[in-house]
């Protein structure tokens, strides 16, 4: 693949390039109790108090349930080639199993045809977390069967909208999942059970592997596969004490999802350091990684921070943070797991499916948002992606995390990720510079 880049001169992208931005199903739709939608993991851990920063929920977030055609619009108007968003399992299953919720579909339907009508390719990531209540109760995702019934989930949605979205994504970031979810407790269901998380993140990998066996066992055409946030784990200093610290940690953040998926296997490292009686290792089946390594048809990358591994296996900051304590900005770290991918992996079409920071943005009287240190950590990153695609990575893709501000999660409504400022009270989209940048970014094909 050659690309012109010259030393000093702009840096262009492929034609084709999918610009793009993303958003999840929970952090902005609201609507919680409308169109017969059933109750997730979210809403109730994001009720239970001291759970979120000012008892903050996703009950009415940014809206955007009702207000999806002006965003739409908004998408028009930058340019997007490509939007990244989710399904809500408890929209489209109220109780996680059964019969599909037409209402909750035809909300989706809407949304596809209003991209299709603005030209913007659709890209729907089938689970990012909100896990339907009746679910959880009955095990989540400890429970074998869970996977069992996200498949059928799947296949429902495949039915129903298969004919109008040309990539899925299965399971959004399975490690967050763990390690928020089931190791730190600060996301939904909130646990602190390591046996638990690693049988957790198996039924996850397991879950993605039923998924794309029913796309292709039934009538989707659209290409599929996971959506994994990856972290290059880099030793602080080059002693061997640091080296083989590193590269463990390596295994539970990237190998555990990447060789499973890739390759078949999980790796050997992580398996002995969880231990014969661990309930993930008793817990996996003859066929299992078979089903998790299904072939996919794309992966989809999600870069925010690398992480710093010591002699003793404990972390440092390198670089500086920004808003959200736990992001280093370190833009080669996007070279690194790029390419570090296809290195390791083969030349599987890469997206990435998320990337950004928070600022603190403000709205000013001339109803401007000067997110200056959003434009320049962007084009840093891009200017890495760039680099990769140099290299030779198969990128197609990039889409900024996110869109328009939204629920953050434990952070609530604080943190501001998006290129489009909400102003919460009256529900009012105000471009940021970020955006106009990208929009101009996007018509140039590069900065
Ligand atoms: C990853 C998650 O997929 C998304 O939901 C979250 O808002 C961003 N990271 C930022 O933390």
């Amino acid at each position: 693949m050659s690309i012109p880049t010259g030393p000093a001169g702009p840096l262009r992208f492929p034609r084709d390039f999918g610009w793009g931005a993303a958003t999840s199903a929970y952090q902005i739709e609201g609507a919680a109790k409308e169109d017969g939608r059933g109750e997730s993991v979210w809403d109730t851990f994001s009720r239970v108090p001291g759970r979120t920063r000012n008892g903050d929920t996703g009950d009415v977030a940014a809206d955007h349930y009702h207000r999806y055609a002006e965003d739409l619009d908004l998408m028009r108007d930058l340019g997007l080639r490509s939007y990244r968003f989710s399904i809500s399992w408890p929209r489209v299953q109220p109780d996680g199993t059964g019969a599909p919720n037409q209402r909750g579909l035809d909300f989706y339907r809407r949304l596809l045809d209003g991209l299709h009508e603005r030209g913007i390719a659709p890209m729907a990531t089938l689970f990012h977390w909100d896990l339907p209540q009746a679910l959880q109760d009955a095990g989540g995702w400890e429970s074998r069967d869970t996977a069992h019934r996200f498949a059928d989930y799947a296949d429902a949605v495949f039915t129903a909208l298969g004919d109008r979205v040309p990539v899925w994504l299965t399971i959004n970031e399975p490690k967050t999942v763990v390690q928020n979810g089931y190791l730190m407790g600060h996301h939904a269901p909130g646990r602190q059970d390591p046996d638990a998380a690693y049988l957790v993140a198996h039924h996850l990998q397991l879950a993605h592997g039923l998924a794309v066996r029913a796309l292709r066992a039934g009538n989707g055409t659209g290409r599929i596969g996971p959506a994994l946030n990856l972290h290059p784990c880099y030793p602080t200093d080059d002693s061997p004490e640091a080296t083989a610290a590193a590269r463990l940690y390596d295994g539970y953040e990237n190998r555990l999802y990447l060789d499973s998926l890739l390759k078949g296997s999980y790796p050997q490292d992580v398996l002995a350091d969880l231990g014969p009686q661990s309930r993930m290792v008793r817990g996996i089946r003859d066929d299992d990684l078979a089903v998790i390594s299904s072939p996919v048809d794309l992966l989809a990358v999600q870069y925010y921070t690398p992480i710093y591994v010591t002699a003793d296996g404990s972390t440092e900051h390198r670089w500086p943070t920004s808003e959200a304590g736990w992001q280093q900005i370190y833009p080669d770290g996007m070279y690194d797991i790029l390419t570090r991918v296809t290195r390791d992996y083969g030349p599987i079409p890469l997206t990435v499916t998320e990337n950004g920071l928070p600022t603190p943005d403000t709205l000013t009287g001339d109803d401007t948002v000067d997110d200056s240190g959003r434009i320049t950590f962007l084009r840093d990153h891009l200017t890495a992606a760039h680099r990769a695609i140099s290299a030779g990575v198969p990128l197609e893709s990039f889409h900024v995390w996110s869109m328009l501000d939204n629920f953050e999660w434990d952070e609530g409504y604080d943190q501001r990720w998006g290129l489009v400022y909400v102003d919460y009270a009256t529900q009012r989209r105000v471009l940021k510079r970020s955006a106009h940048w990208y929009r101009s970014v996007i018509a140039e094909g590069g900065f």
